[in-house]
């Protein structure tokens, strides 16, 4: 099929750079097909120089699917709840959105029932030569695992568990409401899944919010779980994003892992929206 839009790849196991594409503009079905085809097959979609509003960037991501509302809504843009905010910038004394976070891999949204397919991210500012977001393609690690590690993993689910990792690590943050924990409880998915649009099998682990395999302690599961995040977060695995402002990734959370990457968080400014879109039941 014909489109109106070209692609580079940024790794050759994962990403693609889009061309011609305004993501602000009307975008025909056909176009619009086959990004999503291209986002499947290469995991992370970047498109430079996009000129975005609140509005264009929800109309977008819901071509996707049903946008999420995040647990943290005092960290979502007033007025437009899809929009939830990372950043580190301070104004009247308080946090406009989600600071000193996601320093360590993961794939959003993974510790619901129904985790996210995908993130759309939108670089409003961002300081030069820090700030990176790290991606890491989970059908390339799945790939490079040792058969009988692969075989061993294709039969393990993992019991995520946000409101325990929460309190292991979030000490910047205030607690967690009684509602927040009520909604989310510990889920569980299989750790290798089949990629809903390809059927291709992908690892899906996370350093953060698993708690155990099931059927495994939490204290034997921990350095198995250690030992593969660390193999799956290598760098044969990876795809550093260099930010700028005007930049758009879109990425799939099915088929990836990402972290930011260290900044000053004292004297730089760094903003960004993400719209989430809405998931599906994770299928083995
Ligand atoms: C996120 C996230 C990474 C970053 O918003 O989901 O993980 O680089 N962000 O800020
Ligand atoms: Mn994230």
């Amino acid at each position: 099929m014909t489109t109106d839009f070209t692609l580079t790849d940024l790794t050759p196991f994962m990403g693609a750079e889009v061309h011609g594409v305004d993501l602000g503009a009307a975008m025909p079905d056909a176009t619009f097909g086959a990004i999503k085809r291209a986002l499947a097959e290469r995991s992370v979609l970047l498109f430079r120089n996009q000129d975005m509003t609140p509005e264009s960037q929800i109309a977008f991501s819901a071509r996707f699917g049903e946008l999420e509302k995040h647990v943290l809504q005092n960290f979502c843009l007033d007025g437009h709840p899809e929009i939830f905010v990372v950043s580190n910038i301070i104004e009247d004394g308080k946090h406009i959105g989600a600071f000193g976070g996601s320093k360590e891999f993961h794939s959003d949204l993974a510790y619901i029932p129904d985790p996210s397919k995908g993130s759309v991210f939108r670089c409003l500012e961002c300081p030069e030569g820090e700030g990176e977001t790290e991606f890491v393609s989970m059908f390339a690690a799945l790939d490079a695992l040792p058969e009988e590690k692969r075989d061993w993993l294709s039969q393990q689910s993992a019991v995520f568990d946000y409101v325990w990792d929460y309190s292991r690590r979030q000490t910047q943050r205030p607690p967690l409401s009684e509602e927040q924990i009520r909604n989310t409880p510990p889920v569980t998915h299989p750790c290798v899944r089949s990629h809903p649009e390809t059927g291709r099998k992908t690892l899906f682990v996370s350093p953060i919010w698993i708690r155990n395999f099931v059927g495994m302690s939490e204290e034997d599961s921990q350095p198995i779980l250690k030992e593969l995040t660390d193999f799956a977060t290598g760098p044969d695995f990876a795809y550093r994003h260099s930010w700028r402002a005007g930049d758009v990734l879109v990425w799939d959370n099915r088929s990836t892992l990402h972290k930011a990457c260290p900044f000053d968080e004292e004297n730089s400014r760094r903003l960004m929206h993400r719209t989430t879109i809405t998931g599906e039941q994770t299928i083995r």
